[in-house]
């Protein structure tokens, strides 16, 4: 069942929050303990969707996952240790979960069952099973889309490969697969994008080098790995702070603090393009958890210009454009987001749903070829109603622009929230955002 959800005019949000933990280092805890020895204690695991179902799928693989006081614990089987499950591993809405699995299921002698749900199910695969296949798995029946029914081997051939698309599922499923290989698995990536799995590889015993080249990096995992079970601490997601951070810009006299936030550098292209939009953000206390940099971020409203984000800023923010462009709608003059091709292929076609959306609300938006232009006047419409499309962020990105709209936003259906970020509307509540 559709549970719609209105957002309405807000003022004055206050307080200090600590948001959940990042999606992909919560997906990447689980995966590199189930192919670990021993234990992984992991404190901060973000509990939703998306991440419960990965943790079925290694359990469903043979590792165990329990709950504790203090989080969760993966007991590890191995690298290559891991055994075929009894029946099909279901993805829900995850494409973290289902490529990087695949990279997994690539390195082991045993037949899995991939599905997910109807968007999911959309999403290209072949980008992932291309190299795979390259270094050994099998596809049945030649399919690129889930439900798949994949063979791995315990023979995978190593490979150097460069990526044709921006990704860091991509880059991980092979380095994954590249843990099993005999000799050396290389991945060559264009531009520098999410890096939680080298960091993690090497805080759990993998040989692992990365080296800068062209402005991108080639980084190089050695094979026939041996990781070891290590404490991980997941930091708060930059993508869930996003939203809360958006509503503070635009909410007037609001002023908060988003604490432990992960400020890889890779993550934090949405940060410095509202700094260029003349944000009021600090950041405050910066420091390392277990491998990766965060901080707190103080967030007071904040009147904000129109920019052009350029292509390559791409990668470090490639989740925050829909929330990125209900801001621009906020803001003097036109905002010029360059290069979003991957959009395209994520939960929805974000890049169609962000400006139906901002469209339905009132908001000059169009879509040229891979960018999308968003003209702002200082004041947003509002008044509509948006098509979620089965994608949490856009659910998310539209509740924000209702919050500083002057006439309500319904969002059609939330359920998909849960995927990413269950305690979306009781913690912005908490700061004082209106929701009915
Ligand atoms: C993710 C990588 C990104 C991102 C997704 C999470 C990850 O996808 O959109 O939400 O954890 O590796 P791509 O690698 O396909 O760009």
């Amino acid at each position: 069942m559709p549970q719609p959800l209105t957002a309405s005019r807000s003022a004055r949000l206050k307080g200090r929050v600590r948001l959940p933990g990042d999606k992909s280092i919560s997906h990447r805890a689980l995966i590199l303990g189930a192919l670990a020895t021993g234990r992984t204690p992991i404190m901060g695991l973000l509990e939703a969707e998306d991440v419960m179902a990965t943790a079925r799928a290694v359990t469903a693989l043979g590792a165990e996952v329990v709950r504790t006081d203090a989080g969760f614990e993966v007991i590890g089987q191995g690298v290559g240790g891991l055994f075929q499950p009894a029946s099909p591993l279901d993805f829900g809405n995850s494409g973290t979960g289902s490529r990087l699995i695949l990279g997994v299921v690539a390195g082991h002698d045993m037949s899995v069952e991939f599905t997910g749900d109807e968007s999911l199910c959309r999403r290209p695969m072949a980008r992932v099973l291309a190299p795979l296949q390259t270094m050994g798995l099998q596809v049945e029946g030649g399919r690129t889309t889930l439900p798949l029914k994949v063979q791995g081997t315990h023979d995978l051939i190593p490979i150097v490969y460069e990526l044709p698309v921006p990704s860091a599922q991509v880059k991980s499923a092979v380095l994954l697969a590249g843990l099993h290989a005999p000799g050396q698995t290389t991945v060559i990536e264009q531009a520098p994008s999410r890096d939680h799995t080298e960091r993690m590889l090497r805080h759990f015993g993998a040989e692992i080098q990365v080296l800068d080249r062209n402005g991108g990096r080639a980084i190089t995992v050695a094979g026939d790995a041996e990781l070891h079970g290590r404490d991980v601490s997941v930091p708060g997601d930059p993508s869930s702070a996003a939203f809360a951070i958006a509503a503070a810009l635009i909410c007037e006299g609001s002023d908060i603090t988003v604490e432990h936030v992960l400020m890889n550098p890779t993550r934090i292209g949405f940060l410095d393009t509202l700094r260029e939009m003349g944000a009021d953000i600090e950041l405050l206390a910066l420091r390392d958890d277990t491998g990766e940099p965060v901080g707190d971020l103080r967030v007071r409203t904040s009147a904000l210009q129109g920019v052009t984000v350029p292509p390559e800023r791409a990668p470090s923010m490639i989740d925050e454009y829909p929330i990125l462009a209900a801001l621009a709608a906020f803001a003097e003059g036109e905002t010029r987001m360059q290069g979003l091709a991957e959009l395209k292929v994520k939960e929805s076609d974000r890049l169609a749903a962000t400006a139906a959306g901002l469209q339905a609300c009132g908001v000059e938006a169009a879509v040229d070829g891979d960018d999308l232009i968003v003209s702002g006047g200082g004041e947003v419409r509002g008044g509509g109603i948006v098509a979620t499309r089965m994608d949490h962020r856009i659910a998310m990105a539209f509740l924000i622009l209702g919050l500083g709209a002057e006439a309500p936003v319904t969002v059609d259906d939330t359920s998909m929230i849960a995927t990413s970020f269950p305690e979306f509307v009781p913690l912005l509540t908490r700061l004082g955002a209106r929701f009915a």
